[in-house]
């Protein structure tokens, strides 16, 4: 595992761990004890969320092979490309991001933070991953007969060097977990294009759990984000060596596109429930495009009773708030 170690000039492990903890008066109201993982507060502004776990291994490889410039894509208020930017600032490496959509009259959440980070934003006029993909790469063709090295990632980091760092993120939750006398009978957590997901699956096989996991979609049907996840765990097994494989069929992993609503970012009532919830009770934010959607996922499954009385869930927040700052409430 040492060749895959993330470089020290990043963020160190310590700096990069979140809390565990219990949220005590969400449990009272939904009769269950649910608990929380804080990869909304494991970090600051501009690094924060979900994706710098992954970051770390990929911009580790990008630093291995010798690149100057980091380009990837997203949506115009992408998390996963403001914390690429972040980052790739962080190292000396000079960011490029190849957005979704169009250009943008007024600069809000993510797009502002890009903006202020002073990044080079190419809008390519794509709306789905796989447009997203040929375009930064079109791009990156273009950059390199320019003269520059450029290391691209595709839409959310997601592959499966990228999930090795959720699978770090497992084994840190299960020792802060240990430490505090819990064992998960579920995990529920957002899914987008399925990197996170699959490094907490691969994480909940190797530590032989019964844990159930819950991936909610923000916008991907679920055969997509499966046969992103299948993708995932085979390149995350084969950088760690692992010969087992992991048959996502045989695992008690349930994934669901119902809760998206309207369409990829587009709040829904379930979701800006659970958002207030939250935030009203135990002062927390979710985020209207991931995290508020798997939030709903988690209580209709406690509403329906599917989350059984006496059982312990954790929600893995994985960020997002600078995204909030894109919509009126
Ligand atoms: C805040 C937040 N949560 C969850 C996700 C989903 O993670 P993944 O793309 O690894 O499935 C993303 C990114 O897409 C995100 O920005």
């Amino acid at each position: 595992m040492n060749n895959l170690s993330p470089n020290h000039t990043m963020m160190s492990e310590q700096q990069i761990e979140s809390q565990l903890h219990f949220l005590p008066r969400v449990s009272a109201i939904l009769d269950r004890e649910i608990w929380i993982k804080r990869d909304d507060a494991n970090g600051d502004l501009l690094t924060v969320g979900n994706k710098q776990r992954k970051l770390r291994y990929l911009l580790t490889d990008a630093m291995r092979k010798g690149a100057d410039t980091v380009i990837t894509t997203g949506g115009p208020n992408s998390n996963h490309a403001r914390a690429t930017a972040a980052m790739a600032i962080q190292l000396g490496l000079k960011p490029i991001l190849v957005l979704g959509g169009q250009k943008q009259e007024s600069k809000q959440g993510n797009y502002l933070l890009n903006h202020y980070m002073g990044v080079e934003v190419v809008f390519s006029g794509a709306s789905t991953h796989k447009e997203m993909e040929q375009a930064v790469n079109q791009h990156a063709e273009k950059i390199k007969a320019e003269g520059l090295h450029p290391y691209v990632i595709g839409v959310g980091g997601s592959n499966g060097l990228g999930s090795l760092g959720y699978v770090d993120a497992y084994a840190e939750m299960k020792e802060q977990a240990a430490a505090q006398n819990v064992q998960f009978d579920w995990l529920f957590v957002s899914a987008g294009s399925g990197g996170t997901i699959a490094g907490l699956i691969y994480g909940c096989c190797l530590h032989k759990d019964a844990t159930r996991i819950v991936g909610v979609s923000s916008g991907q049907t679920v055969t997509d984000i499966k046969a992103k996840i299948v993708s995932c765990l085979e390149e995350a097994t084969a950088w760690k060596g692992d010969n087992q494989e992991v048959h996502l069929d045989d695992l008690p992993v349930y994934l669901h596109d119902e809760y998206i609503g309207e369409g990829y970012g587009c709040p829904t009532d379930g979701g800006m429930e659970a958002l207030h919830l939250l935030a009203s009770k135990e002062a927390i934010l979710l985020d209207h495009v991931y995290t508020a959607k798997a939030m709903a996922g988690c209580i209709d499954y406690i509403r329906k009773e599917k989350v059984r009385p006496g059982e312990k869930v954790l929600f893995w927040h994985t960020g997002g708030t600078p995204g909030l700052f894109a919509i009126n409430g």
